[in-house]
């Protein structure tokens, strides 16, 4: 059985006493649920992630990065090692978020870098990608998946994919409030699934968790949740929210 993932990605929201506070009262609203084969993650900006970590100690919520360097050190102002995250007890990073492919410059093989980097550090990554709005007009959304998969992570070996997990964000949906209907969902996640089981085999492409991303609210979460190639979530705006966030883990 696949392990199903809910991740609240904030982005460059909340400081230092809103990271505590918002932990502090997911902590409270997740500790009866059951759980049982689910990942809940959040991922505060870099500056937050030790607070984070220690109050998040003795719960089921993990603290992630949203991003690294490729290099584990050197002369590279401004970013922030696998390494470094590791020693504060961080063992998994987002990699690939449109924003930073968009806003930041982040190609596919800068990201087949970040991805070995990664590995080479015993580390996890939540693999982000997704087509464009003028992909998906153009009938061109499955060939850009398809193309950002193969550049960025099918040089990966099968044993590998246990380090793997995949967030398919198409970019129209992300913070515009559109969402990705259930069956446009489950239509890439199982094409997404086609391509690794053809490129490794069908052991890989039925262990690998794959989560939507974009506009997902506690209103829609439970739909699209329940197709069987969707394996959770990856929420911007709605888990910056206790309520939101509880609700939409709830609906896993
Ligand atoms: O990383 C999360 C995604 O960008 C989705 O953001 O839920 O605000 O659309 P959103």
């Amino acid at each position: 059985m696949r392990t199903k993932i809910v991740a609240g990605n904030w982005k460059m929201n909340n400081d230092k006493e809103q990271t505590k506070k918002l932990i502090k009262s997911l902590k409270k609203s997740i500790k009866n649920m059951s759980l049982k084969n689910t990942r809940v993650i959040v991922a505060p900006t870099f500056v937050n992630l030790s607070s984070a970590v220690k109050k998040a100690k003795n719960s089921k919520i993990e603290v992630v990065a949203q991003n690294m360097h490729q290099a584990t050190n050197g002369a590279y102002t401004g970013e922030i090692s696998g390494d470094m995250l590791k020693a504060i007890g961080v063992e998994t990073v987002i990699l690939g978020h449109s924003e930073r492919r968009t806003y930041f410059g982040e190609t596919d093989e800068k990201l087949a870098e970040k991805v070995n980097t990664v590995l080479e550090k015993g580390m996890e990554t939540i693999f982000c990608f997704g087509e464009l709005l003028e992909d998906r007009k153009t009938d061109n959304h499955f060939a850009m998946v398809e193309s950002q998969l193969k550049n960025a992570l099918f040089h990966l070996e099968a044993k590998d994919w246990k380090s793997i997990i995949l967030a398919y964000e198409p970019v129209w949906a992300i913070g515009t409030g559109e969402t990705a209907s259930p069956e446009q969902a489950q239509e890439m996640h199982a094409f997404i699934r086609s391509i690794i089981e053809k490129k490794y085999d069908a052991k890989v492409a039925k262990n690998v968790s794959i989560l939507y991303g974009g506009s997902v609210k506690p209103t829609n979460a439970e739909e699209i949740f329940s197709k069987p190639d969707v394996d959770g979530g990856l929420i911007g705006g709605a888990a910056l929210h206790v309520d939101d966030f509880t609700a939409i883990i709830a609906a896993i």
